[in-house]
Protein backbone atom coordinates (compact mmCIF):
# COMPACT_ATOMS: atom_id res chain seq x y z
CA UNK A 1 0.00 0.00 0.00
CA UNK A 2 1.69 3.28 -0.85
CA UNK A 3 1.54 5.94 1.75
CA UNK A 4 3.34 9.44 2.98
CA UNK A 5 4.57 10.41 5.64
CA UNK A 6 2.29 12.68 8.26
CA UNK A 7 3.04 14.76 11.53
CA UNK A 8 0.76 12.01 13.46
CA UNK A 9 3.04 8.88 11.64
CA UNK A 10 2.19 6.98 8.21
CA UNK A 11 -0.94 6.92 6.67
CA UNK A 12 -2.47 5.83 3.56
CA UNK A 13 -2.66 8.00 0.68
CA UNK A 14 -6.11 9.09 -0.50
CA UNK A 15 -6.25 7.84 -3.93
CA UNK A 16 -4.36 5.28 -5.14
CA UNK A 17 -5.51 3.58 -8.80
CA UNK A 18 -3.89 -0.12 -9.58
CA UNK A 19 -4.12 -1.36 -13.27
CA UNK A 20 -7.18 0.22 -14.01
CA UNK A 21 -9.07 -0.30 -16.69
CA UNK A 22 -12.61 1.35 -18.24
CA UNK A 23 -14.72 0.11 -20.79
CA UNK A 24 -17.55 1.88 -22.52
CA UNK A 25 -20.92 0.96 -20.38
CA UNK A 26 -22.57 0.90 -23.71
CA UNK A 27 -22.44 -2.55 -24.95
CA UNK A 28 -19.49 -2.03 -27.77
CA UNK A 29 -17.59 -2.95 -24.94
CA UNK A 30 -14.78 -0.54 -26.05
CA UNK A 31 -11.66 -0.35 -23.78
CA UNK A 32 -11.24 3.70 -22.48
CA UNK A 33 -8.64 3.20 -20.32
CA UNK A 34 -6.12 -0.31 -20.74
CA UNK A 35 -4.04 0.22 -17.14
CA UNK A 36 -4.18 3.04 -15.23
CA UNK A 37 -1.96 3.35 -12.24
CA UNK A 38 -1.38 6.17 -9.66
CA UNK A 39 -0.95 7.77 -6.54
CA UNK A 40 -2.41 10.56 -4.83
CA UNK A 41 -1.02 11.48 -1.08
CA UNK A 42 -3.05 14.26 1.05
CA UNK A 43 -2.14 17.60 -0.30
CA UNK A 44 -0.93 16.58 -3.58
CA UNK A 45 -2.64 17.91 -6.62
CA UNK A 46 -2.95 16.30 -10.60
CA UNK A 47 -3.58 17.76 -13.53
CA UNK A 48 -5.45 15.70 -16.39
CA UNK A 49 -4.74 16.00 -20.17
CA UNK A 50 -5.89 14.46 -22.86
CA UNK A 51 -7.71 14.63 -26.55
CA UNK A 52 -11.69 15.40 -26.37
CA UNK A 53 -13.40 11.92 -25.92
CA UNK A 54 -9.93 10.20 -25.09
CA UNK A 55 -11.92 8.64 -21.62
CA UNK A 56 -11.07 11.83 -19.05
CA UNK A 57 -14.57 12.43 -17.43
CA UNK A 58 -14.70 8.53 -17.66
CA UNK A 59 -11.85 8.08 -15.23
CA UNK A 60 -12.93 10.68 -13.19
CA UNK A 61 -16.39 9.27 -13.20
CA UNK A 62 -14.16 5.96 -11.76
CA UNK A 63 -12.11 8.16 -9.63
CA UNK A 64 -15.09 9.23 -8.09
CA UNK A 65 -16.76 5.83 -7.23
CA UNK A 66 -19.30 7.07 -9.57
CA UNK A 67 -18.82 3.72 -11.98
CA UNK A 68 -16.72 0.76 -11.59
CA UNK A 69 -13.53 -0.15 -13.84
CA UNK A 70 -13.93 -3.57 -15.96
CA UNK A 71 -11.01 -4.43 -13.90
CA UNK A 72 -7.84 -3.14 -11.60
CA UNK A 73 -8.20 -1.93 -8.01
CA UNK A 74 -9.07 1.87 -6.55
CA UNK A 75 -8.43 2.55 -3.02
CA UNK A 76 -9.76 4.91 -0.95
CA UNK A 77 -7.02 5.70 2.41
CA UNK A 78 -5.78 2.29 1.63
CA UNK A 79 -9.08 0.54 1.12
CA UNK A 80 -10.38 -0.91 -1.49
CA UNK A 81 -13.56 -0.41 -3.38
CA UNK A 82 -13.82 -3.02 -5.79
CA UNK A 83 -16.25 -5.45 -3.56
CA UNK A 84 -18.00 -2.32 -2.02
CA UNK A 85 -21.76 -2.39 -2.62
CA UNK A 86 -24.11 0.45 -4.40
CA UNK A 87 -25.03 1.58 -1.33
CA UNK A 88 -21.63 1.05 0.37
CA UNK A 89 -20.06 3.25 -2.89
CA UNK A 90 -22.02 6.24 -2.31
CA UNK A 91 -21.54 6.38 1.59
CA UNK A 92 -17.59 6.66 0.66
CA UNK A 93 -18.92 9.50 -2.26
CA UNK A 94 -20.90 11.43 0.04
CA UNK A 95 -18.28 11.18 2.96
CA UNK A 96 -14.68 11.65 0.85
CA UNK A 97 -15.39 12.71 -2.27
CA UNK A 98 -16.12 16.56 -3.79
CA UNK A 99 -16.68 16.46 -7.83
CA UNK A 100 -16.96 19.51 -9.90
CA UNK A 101 -18.92 18.55 -12.93
CA UNK A 102 -17.57 19.27 -16.67
CA UNK A 103 -21.83 20.59 -17.02
CA UNK A 104 -21.62 22.25 -13.21
CA UNK A 105 -25.03 19.99 -12.69
CA UNK A 106 -26.82 22.31 -10.32
CA UNK A 107 -30.03 22.14 -9.07
CA UNK A 108 -32.18 24.53 -10.87
CA UNK A 109 -35.06 24.89 -8.59
CA UNK A 110 -32.88 25.28 -5.62
CA UNK A 111 -31.56 28.52 -4.78
CA UNK A 112 -27.51 28.81 -4.67
CA UNK A 113 -27.47 28.46 -0.58
CA UNK A 114 -29.36 25.22 -0.91
CA UNK A 115 -27.27 23.64 -4.12
CA UNK A 116 -23.95 23.88 -1.99
CA UNK A 117 -25.90 23.15 0.66
CA UNK A 118 -26.89 19.98 -0.92
CA UNK A 119 -23.70 17.71 0.84
CA UNK A 120 -24.02 18.93 4.09
CA UNK A 121 -27.41 16.49 4.62
CA UNK A 122 -25.82 13.58 2.95
CA UNK A 123 -24.82 10.78 5.15
CA UNK A 124 -24.12 11.92 8.56
CA UNK A 125 -25.69 15.17 8.17
CA UNK A 126 -23.86 18.37 9.55
CA UNK A 127 -25.88 20.56 12.26
CA UNK A 128 -28.09 23.46 11.00
CA UNK A 129 -25.24 26.20 12.46
CA UNK A 130 -22.31 24.32 10.67
CA UNK A 131 -24.11 24.12 7.53
CA UNK A 132 -24.56 27.89 7.42
CA UNK A 133 -21.06 28.52 8.70
CA UNK A 134 -19.28 26.25 6.13
CA UNK A 135 -21.75 27.41 3.08
CA UNK A 136 -20.93 31.19 3.99
CA UNK A 137 -17.64 30.13 4.15
CA UNK A 138 -17.54 28.30 0.62
CA UNK A 139 -19.45 31.25 -0.70
CA UNK A 140 -17.46 34.07 0.57
CA UNK A 141 -14.17 32.12 -1.30
CA UNK A 142 -15.44 31.85 -4.55
CA UNK A 143 -16.73 35.80 -4.46
CA UNK A 144 -20.14 34.98 -4.09
CA UNK A 145 -21.50 36.02 -0.89
CA UNK A 146 -24.90 37.79 -1.17
CA UNK A 147 -25.81 35.53 -4.14
CA UNK A 148 -27.35 32.90 -1.76
CA UNK A 149 -30.97 33.22 -2.91
CA UNK A 150 -30.08 33.67 -5.95
CA UNK A 151 -31.15 30.39 -8.89
CA UNK A 152 -28.66 28.84 -10.95
CA UNK A 153 -30.30 30.26 -14.27
CA UNK A 154 -30.07 33.74 -13.45
CA UNK A 155 -26.12 33.61 -12.90
CA UNK A 156 -23.60 33.57 -15.39
CA UNK A 157 -21.41 30.04 -16.65
CA UNK A 158 -18.65 31.21 -14.54
CA UNK A 159 -20.79 32.14 -11.28
CA UNK A 160 -22.50 28.87 -11.82
CA UNK A 161 -19.10 27.21 -11.90
CA UNK A 162 -18.05 28.94 -8.78
CA UNK A 163 -21.32 27.47 -7.06
CA UNK A 164 -20.27 24.27 -7.67
CA UNK A 165 -17.30 24.37 -6.51
CA UNK A 166 -18.16 25.89 -3.10
CA UNK A 167 -20.24 22.59 -3.15
CA UNK A 168 -17.81 20.48 -3.82
CA UNK A 169 -15.66 22.00 -1.11
CA UNK A 170 -18.18 22.49 1.50
CA UNK A 171 -17.38 19.15 3.43
CA UNK A 172 -13.86 19.30 3.67
CA UNK A 173 -13.85 16.15 1.53
CA UNK A 174 -10.65 14.19 1.78
CA UNK A 175 -10.85 14.36 -2.20
CA UNK A 176 -11.63 16.83 -4.80
CA UNK A 177 -12.42 15.82 -8.57
CA UNK A 178 -13.01 18.57 -10.80
CA UNK A 179 -13.74 18.47 -14.62
CA UNK A 180 -12.53 21.36 -16.73
CA UNK A 181 -13.43 23.41 -13.89
CA UNK A 182 -12.43 26.81 -15.67
CA UNK A 183 -13.81 26.14 -18.88
CA UNK A 184 -16.30 28.61 -18.14
CA UNK A 185 -14.25 31.36 -17.14
CA UNK A 186 -12.07 34.62 -18.58
CA UNK A 187 -8.50 32.79 -17.86
CA UNK A 188 -8.11 35.42 -14.65
CA UNK A 189 -11.13 34.12 -12.57
CA UNK A 190 -10.03 30.65 -14.20
CA UNK A 191 -6.40 31.35 -12.81
CA UNK A 192 -8.18 32.76 -9.58
CA UNK A 193 -10.58 29.84 -9.04
CA UNK A 194 -7.95 27.31 -9.67
CA UNK A 195 -5.91 29.13 -7.24
CA UNK A 196 -8.90 28.56 -4.64
CA UNK A 197 -9.29 24.61 -5.23
CA UNK A 198 -5.74 24.65 -5.15
CA UNK A 199 -4.78 26.25 -2.00
CA UNK A 200 -7.95 24.79 0.01
CA UNK A 201 -6.94 21.24 -0.87
CA UNK A 202 -3.43 21.65 0.05
CA UNK A 203 -4.65 23.52 3.41
CA UNK A 204 -6.92 20.71 4.09
CA UNK A 205 -4.34 17.54 3.06
CA UNK A 206 -6.91 16.96 0.65
CA UNK A 207 -5.68 15.47 -2.65
CA UNK A 208 -7.07 17.39 -5.72
CA UNK A 209 -7.61 15.83 -9.61
CA UNK A 210 -8.21 18.18 -12.11
CA UNK A 211 -8.74 17.70 -15.66
CA UNK A 212 -8.15 20.22 -18.07
CA UNK A 213 -7.64 21.60 -21.54
CA UNK A 214 -5.18 24.29 -20.66
CA UNK A 215 -1.45 22.84 -20.31
CA UNK A 216 0.49 25.34 -18.05
CA UNK A 217 -2.83 24.75 -15.48
CA UNK A 218 -1.36 20.78 -15.70
CA UNK A 219 1.74 21.51 -15.87
CA UNK A 220 1.52 23.58 -12.35
CA UNK A 221 -0.14 20.52 -10.71
CA UNK A 222 2.36 18.36 -8.26
CA UNK A 223 1.62 15.63 -10.96
CA UNK A 224 0.64 15.44 -14.67
CA UNK A 225 -1.07 12.51 -16.19
CA UNK A 226 -1.72 12.37 -19.98
CA UNK A 227 -4.15 10.09 -21.76
CA UNK A 228 -3.67 8.70 -24.73
CA UNK A 229 -4.22 6.02 -27.05
CA UNK A 230 -6.02 4.67 -23.87
CA UNK A 231 -2.82 4.75 -21.58
CA UNK A 232 -2.51 7.58 -18.65
CA UNK A 233 1.11 8.24 -18.96
CA UNK A 234 2.93 10.35 -16.09
CA UNK A 235 5.26 13.21 -16.74
CA UNK A 236 8.24 12.95 -14.91
CA UNK A 237 8.99 16.04 -12.87
CA UNK A 238 10.91 17.38 -10.15
CA UNK A 239 9.73 18.45 -7.06
CA UNK A 240 8.21 22.09 -6.81
N1 LIG B 1 -22.68 6.62 -22.11
C1 LIG B 1 -21.93 6.58 -23.20
N2 LIG B 1 -22.34 5.92 -24.32
C2 LIG B 1 -21.57 5.87 -25.43
N3 LIG B 1 -20.37 6.45 -25.53
C3 LIG B 1 -19.92 7.12 -24.47
C4 LIG B 1 -20.65 7.23 -23.25
N4 LIG B 1 -19.93 7.97 -22.36
C5 LIG B 1 -18.80 8.30 -23.00
N5 LIG B 1 -18.78 7.80 -24.25
C6 LIG B 1 -17.68 7.92 -25.24
O1 LIG B 1 -16.48 7.62 -24.56
C7 LIG B 1 -15.42 8.44 -25.02
C8 LIG B 1 -14.78 9.14 -23.84
O2 LIG B 1 -15.71 10.07 -23.28
P1 LIG B 1 -15.28 11.08 -22.13
O3 LIG B 1 -16.48 11.90 -21.82
O4 LIG B 1 -14.69 10.31 -21.00
O5 LIG B 1 -14.16 11.94 -22.86
P2 LIG B 1 -13.38 13.24 -22.38
O6 LIG B 1 -11.93 12.95 -22.49
O7 LIG B 1 -13.89 13.69 -21.06
O8 LIG B 1 -13.78 14.31 -23.52
P3 LIG B 1 -14.01 15.92 -23.41
O9 LIG B 1 -12.65 16.53 -23.33
O10 LIG B 1 -14.69 16.25 -24.70
O11 LIG B 1 -14.87 16.21 -22.20
C9 LIG B 1 -16.03 9.37 -26.05
O12 LIG B 1 -15.76 8.84 -27.32
C10 LIG B 1 -17.53 9.33 -25.76
O13 LIG B 1 -18.29 9.53 -26.92
MG1 LIG C 1 -15.00 15.37 -20.44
Amino acid sequence: MSSYRSQNGTIPAPLELRDIAIQLGDGSKRILVRSASGVVSGGESVGILGKSGSGKTSLLSVLGLMSRPVSGELLLSGKPTSRLNDAELARRRNQDIGFVFQNYSLISHLSVFENVALPCSYGKPMSKKQTMEAVAEQLQAVGLAGFEKRRPRSLSGGEQQRVAIARALVRSPQIVLADEPTGALDSATGLQVLEHLYSATRRAGACLVVVTHDEDIAQAMDQTWTLCDSELRHEAKGSR
